[in-house]
């Protein structure tokens, strides 16, 4: 919001994690990406970003980063984010008729990044909506959300915010009522990055479509999302949403560790595990958070122990997580 000298207000977003409940690959499209269908529920796992009037506008935009390293901040999703809303907005501000000022921008990044959990993603949306808003510039839903589908195929998602049913490349988003309660998860991401593209071209190479019963599985899903599912009824399902990803034997085939890895966790915490988009984020879900909280102890001797095969570089990361309650935002 700018006040009527035309100085900016800083905005302060959290821009959340994703877990997708269920990923059906439906085929290779003629533009190289995937038709998809998939039920996307967010997370309580957030990274912070603010956004203030540079000091200098004459430096243009800049990004600082906290916590974990996304890379190199020139290729940061959320530095495009807020150039290509400045290009939208014209001088259609209302300090106009000049172009919207540069934005000092400060990321602290508590999601693990290239981990299957929409971090980046969920940054750009974040940074898009919340230049508008530094700006108090207004873009209509069509041209927010077409800079969002440019952006990256989770953006949409995250743009639109709450539980949705997420289909074509990731552009078209349905709202779900989403779950009722709030059940836990647990998350247990190994040390080393597995990129998205990457596992999508094993996928490809594999014969480019996903198994039926996925697709089954996520269509029952969804309306069940829709209607509104408890905590609970959501946990009974564990088993049948651990084996509904398409994309499970390519991720795998990028990073081979990632199957006796999960088996273990199965071993460990005698529960359902699933891989969270093209991972290598593996989750578990429990009636509360209180109950993943309990079960990331149990990892932690285990890792201890060595009960778990060494998977990437470093210790895993484990982070005890919820579903915030529908319906959505
Ligand atoms: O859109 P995004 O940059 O997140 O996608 C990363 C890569 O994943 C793409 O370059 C593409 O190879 C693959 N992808 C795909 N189909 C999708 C989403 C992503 O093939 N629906």
């Amino acid at each position: 919001m700018t006040d009527p000298l035309g100085r900016l207000h800083p905005v302060v977003r959290l821009a959340p994690a994703k877990l997708n409940l269920s990923l059906a690959v439906l085929g290779r499209r003629r533009d190289g990406f995937h038709d998809l269908h998939s039920v996307m529920v967010p997370l309580d796992l957030a990274d912070r970003l603010s956004l203030a009037a540079a000091p200098d506008d004459g430096t243009g935009d800049t990004l600082h980063v906290t916590g974990h390293d996304p890379g190199p901040a020139a290729d940061n999703l959320v530095l495009r984010a807020v150039g290509e809303a400045r290009r939208a907005v014209g001088g259609g501000w209302p300090g106009g008729p000049g172009a919207a000022p540069a934005l000092a921008i400060r990321l602290d990044k508590r999601i693990p990044v290239a981990a299957g959990l929409g971090g980046g993603s969920s940054d750009a949306a974040a940074a898009l909506d919340g230049a508008l808003e530094a700006w108090a510039a207004v873009l209509d839903a069509a041209r927010r959300g077409a800079i969002a589908a440019r952006l990256g195929s989770d953006v949409p998602f995250f743009l639109a915010g709450g539980a949705a049913l997420v289909r074509g490349r990731g552009e078209r988003v349905e709202p779900l009522a989403g779950v009722r309660g709030s059940p836990g998860v647990l998350l247990v991401t190994p040390s080393s990055a597995l990129p998205t593209a990457d596992v999508f071209a094993a996928f490809a190479a594999r014969g480019g479509h996903g198994d039926g019963s996925v697709r089954m599985t996520s269509e029952h899903l969804a309306a069940e999302l829709q209607a509104g599912l408890s905590a609970t009824d959501l946990v009974t399902r564990a088993g049948v949403l651990a084996a509904a990803n398409d994309l499970l034997p390519a991720s795998a085939a990028v990073m081979p560790g990632l199957v006796p890895f999960r088996r273990a966790l199965f071993r460990v915490l005698g529960r359902p595990v699933g891989l969270s988009g093209s991972g290598p984020t593996l989750w578990t879900l429990y009636p509360s958070r209180d109950d993943a909280a309990v079960a990331a102890e149990a990892v932690q001797a285990a890792l201890t122990g060595e009960e778990l095969p060494a998977l990437g570089d470093g210790r895993p990361s484990i982070l005890v997580s919820s579903i915030p309650e529908g319906p959505r935002r």
